[in-house]
């Protein structure tokens, strides 16, 4: 990594590789040889934080159809126009090769750079304040945030906590009508610490944060992920295996594309209690009008995404 002297909007450029990365007022410039891409950069620092917080995340987090990486669980791929039909065609895209911790290090020093005091790259429009303008303070306590993964079930012992107004997290303005009540446990002696239950739609009403899954439960590679969804997914998202969406309130209109050329595939409207599998060779990007509470469920098996990409298992889980 290398970092320069700050420009004339007070920003640090970067470097990982071949790849260079500056910042003005409105937009972050890539460059790589060969090329150059300009992105928005709220949509930018966004995807940042997304790709940061879960590690690369599963498979490919593109910023945009142009810019993104692909998670080698080890090694991390950054790409310009990989998974880009034009480009592809053309021959025109770019891609290399880092070990994660060299990736990491590059775009938390830049997320951090980058971000203004008072934007938060995990918030709502609505919640948020501008990523624009030139540079104005940082903002440490937002893009620290880790995502929480339960052992074995959030409120457990030991585990991560319910959320409560008095930690700090309120219903958020869109919840108000999200019932708060738990259910009474009444474990036999002896099995307090196994038995356990909490009321779903109360923690998931009090997230601060949007499209930020957190692992709720896990019982081996079965992971529930709970997340609130407000405007749009940052990334879009090439799979690398199956993912199941529950849509557990509101609305989400989803983009599905064909993950390596982004060609369109689908487009899903999923309302309170649909449910779809996600294949795993697709791309998708949610978009959510109102805050809405999805769930998301994951398999963390680390041998599958050898077995879509050799054919072992088929991309769609069901045929209908
Ligand atoms: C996904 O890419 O599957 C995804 C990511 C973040 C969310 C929801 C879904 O909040
Ligand atoms: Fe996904």
């Amino acid at each position: 990594m290398s970092k320069s002297a700050v420009n004339e909007y007070g920003y640090q450029s970067f470097t990982v590789g071949g790849f260079r990365f500056e910042r003005d007022e409105y937009f972050a410039h890539i460059a790589w040889p060969g090329g150059s891409h300009t992105m928005p950069v709220d949509a930018f620092l966004r995807a940042l934080m997304r790709d940061i917080s879960w590690n690369f995340f599963y498979g490919i987090v593109n910023f945009d159809h142009i810019f993104g990486t692909t998670n080698h669980y080890g090694n991390v791929d950054v790409f310009a126009g990989l998974y880009n039909g034009a480009f592809r065609s053309r021959n025109a895209h770019h891609v290399e090769n880092f070990r994660t911790e060299q990736v990491r290090a590059v775009f938390e020093a830049m997320l951090d750079d980058w971000t203004n005091d008072g934007f938060d790259p995990f918030a709502a429009p609505e919640e948020t304040g501008s990523a624009f303008g030139p540079k104005r303070g940082g903002n440490q306590r937002a893009i620290s945030r880790k995502r929480l993964v339960a052992t074995r079930m959030t409120g457990m012992k030991d585990d991560i906590p319910l959320r409560s107004d008095s930690d700090g997290y309120p219903v958020n303005r869109q919840f108000a009508d999200v019932p708060q009540d738990e259910p009474e446990i009444h474990a036999e002696p002896g099995f307090e610490n196994e038995v356990h239950a909490f009321n779903f739609f109360a923690y998931v009403s009090r997230s601060d944060v949007t499209w930020n899954p957190s692992v709720c439960s896990a019982v081996k590679d079965s992971q529930v992920c709970a997340t609130t969804e407000e405007y749009v997914l940052p990334i879009i998202h090439g799979n690398d295996r199956v993912e199941w969406f529950v849509q557990l309130s509101d609305e989400i209109h989803w983009d599905i594309q064909d993950r390596e050329t982004g060609a369109p595939r689908a487009r899903v409207v999923m309302k309170p209690g649909d449910v779809a599998a996600m294949p795993a060779d697709i791309r998708h990007q949610g978009y959510s009008p109102k805050r809405s509470m999805l769930l998301v469920w994951e398999n963390n098996d680390a041998a599958l995404p050898e077995m879509y990409a050799t054919g072992k298992l088929k991309p769609n889980p069901v045929d209908f």
